[in-house]
């Protein structure tokens, strides 16, 4: 059983976004197999590495919808991402000294950050666009 499995309530309404939240999940999903369920640790860092250039991607794409509609919370989701980016940042850096550093601890907070900003955050720029498309 995986730490982090997409559920289809987490899908916000703009498929684009869905289907880059669902490869987040498969990234993570893939990383915990080998943190922690493999002996094999060869292909950890390059796996974050990918994680961490898609989050950046998804991250940049999800501010270009957000100000294409004008979302009113921009500011503060857009803060949300650079924090989360950082933390990430700081993981690769450790990881890659130590690649123990990636523990059980680290990718529960790293599942429970994404699941709980899609479904609160993220979820808010669903709503807006679904208000944009009825006017
Ligand atoms: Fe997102
Ligand atoms: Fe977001």
């Amino acid at each position: 059983m995986s730490i982090i499995q997409w559920r289809n309530d987490l899908c916000i309404g703009h498929d684009l976004i869905d289907a880059q939240h669902k490869r987040l999940f498969e990234l993570t999903s893939k990383l915990y197999d080998i943190a922690i369920g493999s002996d094999d640790k060869s292909n950890l860092k390059p796996l974050l590495l990918e994680l961490y250039k898609y989050t950046l991607f998804h991250f940049d794409e999800e501010e270009m919808v957000m100000r294409n509609h004008k979302f009113p919370r921009y500011a503060d989701h857009k803060h949300e991402h650079e924090k989360f980016v950082a933390t990430l940042d700081a993981l690769a850096l450790k990881a890659r000294e130590d690649t123990s550093a990636l523990d059980i601890e680290i990718l529960n907070w790293l599942s429970s950050w994404l699941v709980t900003h899609i479904s609160i955050k993220d979820k808010m720029i669903g709503q807006c666009l679904s208000r944009d498309s009825q006017n």
